[in-house]
């Protein structure tokens, strides 16, 4: 299943759009970019980062097209996904005198993706914006599906919309600058999708994932268009996650936001390390809980620790019990009625939603993971 380039349709309703994932599209974003923007001036929001590493780049491919980038470059980092930074995104898109119908690029990880996405859901009750993720959790994760959202001092990303960019542009070379840590937090989300509902997939991983960190750019593209194939297909059957299929994009996700709680959502345990955690977690407690067999859940975290993600929590050196960590999850916004929807599996590629997970059992399942 190598590739080299595709183009993968998230069909949602109403506003479908292209995932366009090519090798060196970057160098070649004013075509890629034409038709969707209507004056030759558009604004670029990226962060200090990328801007380094790309920022002459793209404004010699917009050149080459006729265009020109208008830009704010913002710092680096989760902390700018906030309110401040918010309104000056807000000001900067009303100071471009953009449209309902003009476009934002946004250039850059998660972060400025899920900010500038916020920002054009309410710029004029609604404007435009594309997506050219530059790491690899954006490229298979973040950049598509519509969440947007900014931090509070409450917690991460309690403050969003749903606004779906209106194309999506994914360079697996944009990569080339990424430093590993990043690359390997965001192969976290890749291995996800094999874990959910593709056991085969995941089996390419085992053999692949190596390849993928490495800079193969066949594989990079072959991972990040499998996983975005897959998301795809998700969000297109439940866009706004109200009936447990978007769901299941969380699976790992409610151990590994503890986890990040914990160590303060800091660079002790970035977002896709705690993911890759997470998910060793949600598979051995399924092996506590009967669902999967021991055999499987070691071998996810084989795959994950030996690409060098954590994969044992005693590792992390946290200094807190299986309670503290179970008390984070009372914060977790997919909190319903009082219960929190845990992401399982009866296997590899058989997660499924339950409603009936008891964060004592949990408490003391994190217990005998700290002291193993
Ligand atoms: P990020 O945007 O902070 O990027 C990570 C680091 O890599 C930053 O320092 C950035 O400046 C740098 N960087 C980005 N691209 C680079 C490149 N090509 N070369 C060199 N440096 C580069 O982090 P992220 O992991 O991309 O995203 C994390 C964010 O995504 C979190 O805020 C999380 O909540 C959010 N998220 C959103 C969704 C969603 O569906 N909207 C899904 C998953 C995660
Ligand atoms: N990353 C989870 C989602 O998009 O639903």
């Amino acid at each position: 299943m190598a590739l080299t380039e595709t183009t993968i349709r998230v069909d949602v309703a109403g506003a479908p759009y292209d995932v366009r994932i090519e090798a060196g599209a970057i160098d070649r974003l004013g075509a890629h970019v034409r038709d969707f923007v209507r004056k030759p001036v558009v604004p670029i929001v990226t962060d200090a980062h990328v801007a380094a590493h790309w920022q002459a780049r793209v404004d010699a491919a917009l050149g080459a097209a006729g265009l020109a980038g208008r830009w704010l470059v913002l710092p680096p980092g989760e902390a700018t996904k906030s309110w401040a930074h918010l309104a000056q995104v807000v000001d900067f898109l009303i100071a471009c005198d953009i449209e309902r119908r003009d476009r934002v690029i946004a250039l850059g990880g998660g972060v400025i993706g899920d900010l500038v996405g916020f920002a054009a859901s309410m710029v004029k009750r609604g404007c435009g914006f594309i997506q050219v993720p530059t790491t690899l959790l954006a490229q298979v994760d973040s950049s598509v599906g519509g969440k947007t959202a900014i931090n509070t001092a409450a917690g991460k990303n309690l403050v969003g919309a749903f606004h779906q960019p209106v194309l999506v542009l994914a360079d697996p070379a944009a990569l080339d600058t990424l430093p590993l840590r990043e690359a390997r937090a965001g192969y976290a989300e890749v291995v996800k999708y094999g874990l959910i509902d593709d056991p085969d997939f995941f089996a390419w991983c085992e053999a692949n994932g190596a390849q993928v960190l490495a800079g193969d750019m066949a594989a990079r593209t072959t991972a990040i268009a499998h996983s975005v194939a897959a998301k795809a297909r998700i969000v297109a059957a439940d866009e706004k996650e109200t009936t447990g299929v978007r769901a299941l994009l969380n699976l790992g996700h409610t151990f590994g936001h503890a986890l990040e709680a914990e160590t303060g959502f800091s660079d002790r345990l970035i977002h896709g390390e705690g993911v890759a955690l997470g998910m060793v977690l949600a598979a051995r407690f399924s092996v506590r809980q009967g669902l999967m067999r021991g055999q499987d859940a070691e071998r996810v975290a084989a795959h994950l620790h030996g690409i060098g993600l954590p994969a044992s929590l005693p590792a992390l050196g946290l200094g807190c019990d299986g309670r503290r960590l179970a008390d984070h999850m009372l914060h977790d916004k997919k909190m319903d009625a009082g219960t929190l929807p845990f992401l399982l599996m009866r296997g590899i590629g058989q997660t499924f939603l339950a409603r009936d997970v008891d964060l004592g059992d949990v408490a003391a399942f994190l217990d005998a993971e700290l002291a193993n």
